[in-house]
């Protein structure tokens, strides 16, 4: 029998503004569609993610979302216990926005967020570490001690078997 979890509380909403820029927490803020249409662009092992997965994922984490406007011009995920441990991944700046300071300004508000302070490990996996050394992140310091289950092809395979 499948039992209802007890509510928790909402997490509080945090808002950053620079120029014209906005910095949101507010998970009905996202635009699903946009961060769908660059992850699945992305040359991450990203392609074939289908949107509910996305859509899902979002729901499971605390997201930041990077805002002219109305338009989403950028994006971070971060999965956390909001206590011990987080996993920085999908973000991104769109191209014609990148080299402007968005990028390390997503990287202060999300490392200053008071729920994501003081946790004991940060992880991010990246093919460019330029970003994440300028905020404290190094290679693996025992990486024979890190494992994985890596099913890199699972979106290719489908999602026919997932709930
Ligand atoms: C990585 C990314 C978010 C950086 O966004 P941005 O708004 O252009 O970043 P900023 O303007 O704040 O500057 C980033 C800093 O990293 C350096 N940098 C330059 N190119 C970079 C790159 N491709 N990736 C990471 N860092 C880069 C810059 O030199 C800059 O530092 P500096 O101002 O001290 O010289 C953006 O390049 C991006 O979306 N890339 C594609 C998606 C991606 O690779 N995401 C990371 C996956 S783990």
């Amino acid at each position: 029998m499948v039992r209802q979890a007890t509510a928790t509380p909402q997490p509080e909403i945090h808002e950053y503004h620079k120029e014209q820029f906005l910095i949101s927490t507010d998970p009905a803020r996202l635009d699903v569609n946009s961060i769908h249409a660059f992850l699945s662009q992305s040359y991450w092992e990203t392609k074939a993610i289908p949107k509910e997965i996305v859509a899902r994922s979002i729901r499971g984490s605390l997201c930041f979302g990077v805002y002219e406007g109305q338009r989403q011009v950028g994006f971070a995920r971060v999965i956390t216990d909001r206590a011990t441990f987080a996993y920085l991944c999908d973000d991104y700046i769109l191209e014609s926005y990148r080299g402007k300071g968005l990028g390390k300004w997503l990287m202060g508000c999300i490392l200053s967020h008071p729920d994501l302070r003081g946790l004991r490990r940060w992880i991010v996996v990246t093919r460019d570490v330029r970003l994440y050394e300028k905020f404290g992140f190094t290679a693996l310091k025992e990486p024979e001690t890190y494992m994985e289950i890596a099913n890199l092809g699972v979106y290719e395979k489908g999602v026919a078997a997932r709930r």
